[in-house]
């Protein structure tokens, strides 16, 4: 490994042009292709996008942990300074112990189920520093409480399936935090929670960003939590980033359809709605080996071109005066950004039907084993009305999703 040492002004995460390919026996999938973002040091960036855009697989290919087959085809990924790309598998092993963590959508499987969560952690200082047992229980212990759970001794003697999803997540992320890396990847870490343990991991994600000065990689298709967590976002459309920024410059000065499609699509906070529609994004995601020739958003942008959008591929433009503000898109300068959001028609709701399902005084009773309340009983009344009396059901429509 380089004994150079690292010069906190340079970014911790430089990415370039980077493109990434799973290889599978019908044909060679591009999963990624062309990414650059860059991360400072104590910089939070997020990266937002449709689910199958490539964020996922970014962020394995910077703990290069892309599986049997996938491979970087192209491009660069630094961190301080130093090409993981071309990096021998010890130094790999050291960085991803110590220096870069990476958190999971599903906590669980970043647990041991047979294994007290207080030896779980202590074991990473003690496997990565060398550290005393004793002083790795207490960081520990000191950890536990920073992530915010309630007595944390107790927490310590306690197996993961005794804690809640939130508390689970709460523990993977002390983990990460054990080695204090500099670089904390967090791939989806709510989407597994419910909307009132997400606000809470979500605050603590932020406060201990700060605490620690870790720069991290947040990664979700969720742009409010993006905008709620990150300093700066990347916008990946099809394999590609198509608009970088800061967030707050990303957010007010968007400069491709694809963001801006983004944004008209979900709720923002404070928002009236009817004043501010929501508006869905026409058409699907094409398939990696589907893409279209010229701009990958080009079939469901408002401002295609024929001839001009699809003529060839679309690189990466600096938006000038704007701090490191990027977009793939060639006609950014010629948009009416501010132009008002025509809305699709107001949809009428469908009028309620007869009742296809009913329930009356509904009770459920579960034996229990030994006997030991008398066996138990079992009432159910459930009474589906017959189909003649609701045409509905007799052709019911076929699902969508
Ligand atoms: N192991 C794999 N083999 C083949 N294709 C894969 C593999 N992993 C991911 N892909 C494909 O790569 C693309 C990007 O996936 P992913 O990075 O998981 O997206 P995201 O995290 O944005 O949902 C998708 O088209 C996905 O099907
Ligand atoms: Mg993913």
């Amino acid at each position: 490994m380089s004994d150079q040492p690292w010069d906190p002004s340079k970014p911790i995460l430089e990415i370039e042009n980077l493109s990434i390919s799973f290889f599978t026996r019908l044909r060679e999938i591009p999963a990624v292709m062309d990414f650059s973002c860059t991360v400072m040091a104590g910089e939070s960036m997020g990266l937002v996008g449709e689910s199958g855009c490539g964020k996922s697989t970014v962020a394995l290919a910077v703990m290069r942990d892309l599986g049997k087959n996938g491979r970087i085809v192209g491009g660069s990924i630094r961190f301080k300074g130093r090409d993981l790309t071309h990096m021998s598998d010890e130094d790999l092993r050291h960085i991803r112990g110590s220096e870069i963590a990476m958190i999971y959508q599903e906590p669980m499987a970043s647990l041991n189920p047979a294994m007290k969560i207080g030896a779980q952690l202590a074991e990473v200082p003690m496997i990565h520093q060398g550290m005393a047992k004793a002083d790795a229980w207490a960081l520990a212990r000191q950890i536990v409480a920073d992530v915010r759970l309630p007595d944390p001794d107790r927490i310590l003697q306690a197996y993961p399936h005794q804690l809640s999803g939130g508390q689970q997540q709460r523990i993977v992320i002390a983990m990460a935090l054990m080695s204090k890396p500099a670089l904390l990847i967090l791939d989806e870490p709510t989407t597994a929670l419910d909307v009132t343990v997400e606000a809470g991991i979500v605050d603590l994600v932020k406060d201990l960003g700060h605490k620690y000065g870790t720069s991290m990689l947040f990664i979700s298709h969720n742009l409010g939590l993006i905008l709620d967590v990150c300093d700066r976002l990347c916008v990946m459309y099809s394999g590609e980033a198509v608009e970088t920024g800061n967030v707050r410059e990303v957010f007010d000065k968007m400069r491709h359809p694809y963001t801006q499609a983004l944004f008209r699509s979900i709720p923002l906070p404070g928002a009236d709605k009817n004043a501010r529609p929501l508006v869905a994004i026409p058409g699907n995601f094409p398939l990696p080996h589907e893409r279209p020739n010229g701009c990958n958003f080009g079939p469901r942008c408002d401002y295609f071109q024929d001839g001009r959008c699809n003529a060839a591929d679309v690189d990466m433009s600096t938006v000038p005066g704007n701090d490191r503000h990027q977009s793939r898109c060639l006609k950014w300068q010629e948009i009416d950004w501010n132009a008002p959001i025509r809305a699709g028609k107001p949809k009428e709701k469908a009028p309620i039907g007869r009742v296809v399902l009913k329930m009356e005084d509904l009770k459920k009773y579960y034996s229990v084993s030994g006997g030991s309340f008398g066996g138990g009983t079992k009432k159910v009344v459930v009474k589906p009305l017959p189909s003649s009396a609701n045409p509905a059901a007799a052709n019911p429509p076929s699902p969508r999703c």
